[in-house]
């Protein structure tokens, strides 16, 4: 039943959903730092690079709010504290919340949404849940292989990209220095994970 927008659940759920996306920029940015401190400038990026997309998951939620502007909507909500030196540790913290926003927040928020007749902002829960998907796995991906030592070594010849030059090569384990800019083995990344990178002929 369509219900009247100042009055709806979903404005308070486009706020906890500002909010969530607020607070996963900022502790994905403090991950990066932590990674950047700890020789892992690669994950820092997929940290950084995440943190961007969080921003603007954020905006849009924000910005289906216009009706409310220069009003202050009052929420609740539970935000998890992640804070760890563990960098692998860290990574699974994210997915484990990336997936907690597909799985369940954002699909019942969708779902809310519609049911009150606000089918565009159903669309942005529905489809940013989609993309929370994508992140819990990355994230999962990079926990899982730095947790068996993988991360720079692979058990076939693949793609390597180093991020901070662009140097490419096929091997099996990411190059200890890159030959051309001289940093250090923390800034390979498997090419078919490098955002912007080339695969077409590859
Ligand atoms: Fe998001
Ligand atoms: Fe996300």
């Amino acid at each position: 039943m369509p219900v009247d927008f100042k009055s709806s659940e979903t404005k308070d759920n486009l706020m906890r959903a500002f909010a969530g996306e607020s607070q996963a920029r900022n502790r994905y940015t403090f991950a990066a730092g932590q990674a950047k401190a700890q020789g892992q400038p690669t994950i820092a990026q997929v940290f950084l690079y995440t943190a961007d997309q969080e921003k603007e998951h954020g905006e849009i939620f924000y910005n289906h709010l216009k009706e409310m502007a220069g009003e202050t909507i009052h929420i609740d909500g539970g935000y998890p504290v992640d804070i760890t030196e563990d960098l692998a540790e860290l990574l699974r913290m994210a997915q484990h919340n990336e997936y907690e926003e597909h799985d369940d927040v954002y699909k019942r928020f969708g779902d809310k949404a519609k049911e009150e007749g606000f089918d565009k902002v159903a669309r942005s829960f529905h489809m940013i849940a989609e993309i929370e998907k994508t992140h819990g796995d990355r994230f999962g991906r990079f926990a899982e292989w730095l947790e068996e030592n993988k991360l720079y070594i692979s058990d076939v010849k693949t793609g390597w990209i180093c991020l901070n030059c662009g140097y490419i090569c096929e091997t099996k384990e990411a190059p200890k220095k890159c030959p051309v800019c001289d940093h250090d083995q923390g800034y390979f990344i498997r090419l078919e994970l490098a955002p912007f990178a080339d695969k077409s002929n590859k």
